[in-house]
């Protein structure tokens, strides 16, 4: 069976002092876990959180990652320097770079094509807004911004990491409830399905609002398999519950 994969997404939090409590208080209790962790560092606190996390079973990832290759690009973080400090995964097209930074499905498929060359993970991020939703468009755009990602990758698409994020459901306390997060994990599934013969072993994570209440109920749900989780990471108590609950 494949581990699940938790992590947490930080965002635009923390710093060196508060980065460095966060991380020995979840090193301090975490021991062997049944799943994968890895925690999604703002990229100025990369150096700092690979030193703390060396020789742990946490993995460090980063929140975006460029669609250019290198050169002049003032502002920008390429794969390639992501991964002279050990990230292993990278978040691409959440929804707040889709809203507040205009990326298209195309740069999202391309920031993903990037990542997967230099041979890191990109953790893919699809949701639908509440009016979408209202709307009754809920698949036609998971399934919009899935395809993008799975038409420029071809056959590396077996080795992305899917997070559905209802974007009403993210930071707002409003959960999807397990069956609406399991109704559209079993699109994106049924998509990964059509694209790879090897669909089965992707991840397909929920985020939003995921806390240490809801976490057992949604990650009992057959096609989630793993959590990307903004607020909760923030306190290792809550943080390690989760953990704890994807055995
Ligand atoms: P919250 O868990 O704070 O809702 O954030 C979810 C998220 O956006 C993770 O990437």
């Amino acid at each position: 069976m494949k581990k699940k994969l938790i992590a947490g997404n930080w965002k635009m939090n923390g710093s060196l002092a508060a980065n460095e409590r966060l991380l020995r208080a979840i090193l301090a209790e975490l021991g062997q876990p049944a799943c994968q962790v890895a925690v999604a560092v703002p990229s100025a606190y990369l150096a700092q959180c690979q030193a703390l996390l060396a020789g742990s079973v946490i993995d460090l990832a980063a929140q975006d990652v460029s669609a250019q290759e290198g050169g002049a690009f003032t502002g920008e973080i390429s794969a390639v320097m992501l991964k002279d400090f050990a990230v292993r995964y990278a978040i691409v097209g959440h929804s707040e770079r889709r809203q507040y930074h205009g990326e298209s499905d195309e740069t999202v498929a391309l920031k993903a094509q990037r990542a997967l060359s230099s041979g890191i993970t990109p953790i893919v991020c699809v949701g639908e807004t509440l009016a979408e939703r209202e709307a009754g468009r809920t698949d036609e755009v998971v399934k919009r911004q899935l395809a993008a990602v799975i038409h420029a990758n071809g056959h590396c698409v077996s080795e992305i990491v899917v997070a559905y994020e209802p974007v009403w459901a993210i930071g707002t306390g409003k959960t999807a409830s397990p069956e609406q997060a399991q109704q559209v994990h079993a699109v994106l599934r049924a998509q990964l399905k059509a694209a790879s013969s090897s669909a089965d072993r992707i991840k397909l994570l929920y985020g939003g609002s995921m806390n240490a209440t809801n976490a057992a109920s949604l990650l009992a749900q057959p096609d989630i398999d793993g959590g990307l989780i903004g607020g909760a990471a923030l306190k290792a108590p809550d943080f390690l519950t989760i953990i704890a609950t994807a055995a």
